[in-house]
């Protein structure tokens, strides 16, 4: 006969409850969203069941939406009208991220705006940055990164969060804005990006796929833990608020790691192919959608996350309310 029961603990909901260490909650989350130019555009991604490409009016409902949810805060990304070799739009004063900023934060009260700030959507080929010589270069890149978080601070937005890798980019974002008296602008860093096929979905979506190459000359390699550490603590001495881990569910242990070595609020993104795989299955019929979105987020939790970049936000918050039959 066992002498010690751990099942004794597991045996009603009321219990269970009660000893549970990890509680997802609504304050976690982040919605992702995509904005393109246009009016009553709404146009679902082919890739991605249940997320759209919306024009800015719809955008506002749909961050007013969100907001009702109760989701602190919204990820945008913007479809330019055109791309070209310096991905000009990014930087636009009037781009199209720019224009979503400043019609969210003029509509929607306590709603958290955070930026992608990336060339990869903007430019004709497709990667993160300026190329020459068939290469992605560094240092000039991280001149019009410092431009396009600039002018994401002055159309309102709450956070910036840079997503492209280059090497000193928080230094540089961070000086930019502080020299414009931006100081209240937080930078969440992509910190530990990783050269994910997990992203494919996403490209789709934003029509960002290199036209030439990828991105592992400066997105992380999938076998490396210690390197995420360096590209953290780098990250931090530049200044960035929060540290991201990204994609989530492959790297639960890298999450673990970064929040074991860090006092900032560590964040997680659940990518769009992390998300599109779990609605795959669920339109098939192969598994419960509820049961298992909840145990992916609650693990990405459990492995140190406290804010979750996720396209199943709002479904989440649904379920979290108890709004929505299981
Ligand atoms: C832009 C960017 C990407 C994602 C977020 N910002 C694509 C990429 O790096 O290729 C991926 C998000 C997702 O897959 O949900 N650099």
């Amino acid at each position: 006969m066992p002498n010690i029961r751990p099942r004794r603990l597991r045996t009603s909901e009321t219990l269970r409850r009660m000893v549970r260490e990890t509680a997802l909650s609504v304050d976690d989350l982040v919605y992702p969203v995509f904005a393109c130019h246009g009016s009553g555009v709404r146009e679902e991604i082919s890739s991605m069941p249940g997320q759209y490409r919306l024009s800015i009016d719809e955008l506002v409902k749909e961050a007013q939406e969100v907001r009702d949810l109760g989701i602190p805060g919204i990820l945008l990304f913007g479809l330019p009208e055109t791309k070209d070799e310096c991905g000009s739009e990014a930087y636009a004063e009037n781009g199209i991220v720019q224009q979503a900023i400043s019609a969210i934060k003029a509509d929607v009260d306590d709603l958290l705006v955070i930026t992608d700030v990336c060339l990869c959507e903007y430019t004709s080929h497709g990667h993160c940055g300026i190329i020459s010589d068939g290469c992605v270069q560094n240092d000039e890149t991280l001149e019009l990164l410092a431009e396009t978080a600039l002018s994401h601070a002055r159309a309102g937005a709450d956070i910036v969060a840079p997503s492209d890798m280059m090497d000193a980019r928080v230094r540089a974002i961070r000086s930019r804005l502080d020299e414009y008296d931006m100081y209240d602008t937080a930078i969440m860093a992509y910190s530990a990006k990783y050269a994910s096929a997990f992203y494919g979905p996403f490209r789709e979506a934003a029509e960002c796929a290199p036209q030439f190459g990828d991105r592992k000359a400066y997105q992380m390699d999938p076998a490396n833990a210690r390197e995420a550490l360096k590209e953290v603590e780098l990250d931090i001495q530049e200044g960035a608020d929060v540290v991201m881990v990204k994609p989530a569910l492959s790297y639960l242990d890298i999450i673990r790691q970064v929040k074991d070595n860090t006092d900032l609020p560590v964040a997680a993104y659940n990518v769009s192919g992390e998300y599109s795989m779990v609605k795959a299955a669920a339109l098939n019929g192969w598994i419960d959608e509820q049961r298992v979105t909840m145990e992916i987020l609650t693990s990405i939790k459990r492995a140190g996350a406290d804010i979750i970049l996720t396209y199943h936000a709002k479904d989440a918050a649904r379920w979290l309310q108890g709004t929505c039959p299981p």
